[in-house]
């Protein structure tokens, strides 16, 4: 996951290939709290690890379920519908499918067994209405207070006594989920007689009930559906736990891949593995829907294939009252469509995350759209030629990053095509919510041109910090790190241990060649692994640093190691460091810092790196020693140590890490978007 405050994502030309899908977060927390109410151990396969399922699990480990997890499989011991703990505060983040079902079940269930809850989030989820399950639950004698404002969260259940004989009504036309709370929690209290809910109002949202009513039969539990207005619960209902259960990959996350593929699978198709044909998700229905707008779909029961087919897209007029999540897909879709995309009956997005009708009209017009938003509709008109770079606000809403990240197939705009737009995602760790891998799982299928990938470079010679702060920078900007003097490091080690003369240039070119292919390399978490084995310690010893020192000067070793570097340069880009970098292997990169700090500083550096680890060390001597190094750095005849002509120069002497990182940090921010793409 990337944790980075932005992202920035070079520009996409193509998408093809497989990717396996987290699971549906809706299956995943309706499937845990089912199972949390269940008699018995039920075994939950390929359950979403995210946020909102965290939240969930957390709260059923409070009330006193026992859980057991392992990978993304996981073991649930429920209540049996008999409470076990009678007083517990659960905090739900910004997940309103754990708010709004716990909410129903541990009402009715301290209405007949006694308890005292305490149920909060973060505070968009005290933003987020809860007024028409309240109003539903307290006719039935639950006590419910909002601790802040009224219809909102923090609830407190207290209680109360339950008196089932009044007909139980709840509003369908704000959120879906407030029936299906009431209809995974109602069973608890089926022992004297069925119970019937009426639905007031038209019922958004259907085919998230109708994933309620699928798994409720799951547990034993068949609810009896008049249309869309009457749902009738049998008396005497237990849930039953089906043993194992698998929760399918999530629909709604399969649309940003179906829309990768009818936008830019051009040579192949994408496949999505985990959901398909056979789904019981609503957002299944997407797929007709990039269907319409030109998308080519082949599907088994639990896969997907989409290819580009009409290009550009067809503008689509349509009701997405059963899709309002993976719609807002459709919404970027748009902007690769010919003329006015209008999505209706959407009004639920104003209550989501955020208020995605806003939020989306916002955002698609920072990239050139013309938006015109009502109170339950959008209209997207994509612009009339080349789109603006821009930096997405996510609002906290995993939705509006993922759908964003489709904008960075600029390049292939219809009315511009070729435009190289640099799209920032602000606080990309959002996806957490449902999707934590979201962005790795994009550049899996998403490609590009070697030269759209940003490189920002950083040279300059021996201790002059630039691999710590190389290492924080690409951490800071959630790209790769390459330490190219660990490449030659490896050379030198790989030369020791096999005796390889440090006179002989053939034979360290010949060795040098193998390095990472046939004697494989692995960086990991500041580790270095050469052919299966973890040399990061030997790496750093002084003789090594000699030989690599020596060894560099030779032609026929530096350029066997080029391709190697080459190959770092990866999405969503890289920060190398080295000698070299700016000058001969990324010519072309952004941004080329170079490090100037003074001989003497460098030295005590080094001097005190030494001591901390308990090596007797000598200051004259390093000073003498890093002299050498600089001189024959400087002086070799092929990739001497020298600053780029466009490089900037940085004297860290008298800075601390933390400062050299928030300059170039800055240095690179400020030049955006020009310092990430060149055209
Ligand atoms: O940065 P370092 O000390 O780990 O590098 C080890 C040696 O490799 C160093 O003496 C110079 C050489 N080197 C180089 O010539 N070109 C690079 N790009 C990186 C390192």
């Amino acid at each position: 996951m990337y944790t980075t405050a932005f992202l920035d994502l070079p520009p996409l030309l193509e998408a093809g290939g497989a990717v396996r899908l987290p699971g549906s977060k809706s299956i995943s927390n309706r499937v845990l709290l089912l199972a949390g109410l269940s008699e018995g151990t039920t075994v939950v396969h390929d359950l979403l690890a995210s946020d909102d399922t965290r939240v969930m699990l957390e709260s059923l480990r409070l009330l006193g379920c026992d859980i057991q997890q392992s990978g993304d499989t996981v073991h649930i011991t429920g209540l049996g519908g008999k409470l076990a703990v009678f007083k517990a505060e659960l905090f739900l983040g910004n997940a309103g499918t754990a708010m709004r079902p716990l909410t129903a079940a541990l009402a009715v269930l301290s209405a007949t067994q006694g308890g005292m809850f305490e149920l909060s989030g973060i505070p968009r989820m005290h933003e987020r209405p809860i007024g028409d399950l309240v109003d539903a639950l307290r006719p039935l004698g639950c006590d419910i207070e909002c601790l802040g404002k009224e219809g909102y969260p923090p609830l407190r259940l207290r209680g109360g006594k339950l008196n089932l004989t009044a007909p139980i009504r709840v509003r369908g036309d704000v959120s879906s989920q407030f029936l299906t709370a009431l209809l995974l929690a109602l069973p608890l209290v089926t022992q004297d007689r069925a119970l019937t809910i009426e639905v007031e109002g038209e019922l958004i949202s259907k085919p998230y009930i109708e994933i309620t009513l699928n798994l409720l039969a799951r547990f034993g539990i068949q609810v009896q559906r008049e249309g869309w207005a009457r749902f009738i619960i049998p008396q005497g209902c237990r849930y039953q736990s089906p043993g194992e259960i698998h929760v399918e990959a999530d629909a709604s996350s399969a649309s940003y891949f179906i829309a990768a593929g009818a936008i830019a699978g051009i040579k192949e198709a994408v496949r999505v593995e985990g959901v398909g044909a056979a789904s019981i998700q609503g957002d299944i229905r997407f797929v007709d829907a990039a269907q319409a707008m030109g998308a080519q779909v082949t599907s088994g029961p639990n896969w997907l294939e989409i290819r580009r087919g009409t290009w550009p897209l067809k503008a689509v007029d349509m009701d997405c009252n059963h899709i309002p999540d993976a719609a807002m897909t459709l919404a970027v879709m748009a902007m690769y469509a010919e003329g006015t995309t209008r999505l209706r009956n959407i009004a639920s997005w104003r209550v989501k995350e955020t208020d995605r009708i806003a939020a989306m009209a916002c955002e698609l017009r920072k990239l050139g759209a013309t938006v015109v938003e009502g109170q339950d509709f959008i209209e997207v008109t994509p612009p009339a030629g080349a789109w603006q770079h821009a930096t997405i606000h996510t609002y906290d809403d995993h939705r509006m990053a993922m759908c964003f990240s489709l904008a960075a197939f600029s390049p292939l705009a219809p009315k511009a095509p070729g435009q190289n737009i640099s799209v920032r995602i602000d606080d990309p760790r959002c996806v957490g919510k449902t999707f934590p891998d979201y962005f790795e799982t994009l550049f899996q299928v998403a490609q590009t041109n070697l030269d759209l990938i940003p490189v920002i470079t950083i040279d300059g010679p021996t201790a002059s910090g630039k691999g710590t702060l190389a290492s924080a920078l690409a951490t800071r900007l959630g790209y790769k790190f390459l330490d190219s003097g660990s490449l030659y490091r490896v050379t030198a080690l790989a030369a020791v241990s096999r005796s390889v003369s440090t006179d002989d240039e053939a034979g360290l070119e010949q060795l040098a060649r193998k390095i990472g292919r046939e004697l494989t390399l692995r960086f990991e978490a500041h580790h270095v692994w050469l052919d299966g084995c973890d040399v990061s310690d030997e790496l750093r010893r002084e003789v090594i640093g000699q030989t690599a020192s020596k060894i560099s000067a030779y032609p026929g070793v530096r350029q066997a190691l080029v391709e190697l570097q080459l190959s770092f340069r990866g999405m969503p880009g890289l920060v190398a460091d080295g000698r070299d970098m700016g000058t001969v292997i990324f010519p072309d990169a952004g941004l080329k810092v170079f490090l100037t700090a003074t001989v003497k500083e460098r030295a005590e550096r080094r001097y005190n790196q030494l001591i901390s680890k308990g090596i007797s060390a000598n200051l004259e001597k390093i000073c003498a020693d890093l002299e050498a190094r600089d001189l024959r750095d400087r002086t070799r005849a092929i990739s001497p140590l020298v600053p780029a002509t466009d490089a900037r120069l940085l004297d860290n002497s008298a800075l601390t890490i933390d400062q050299s990182v928030d300059t170039v940090l800055g240095w690179w921010v400020d030049g955006w978007p020009h310092v990430l793409v060149k055209s």
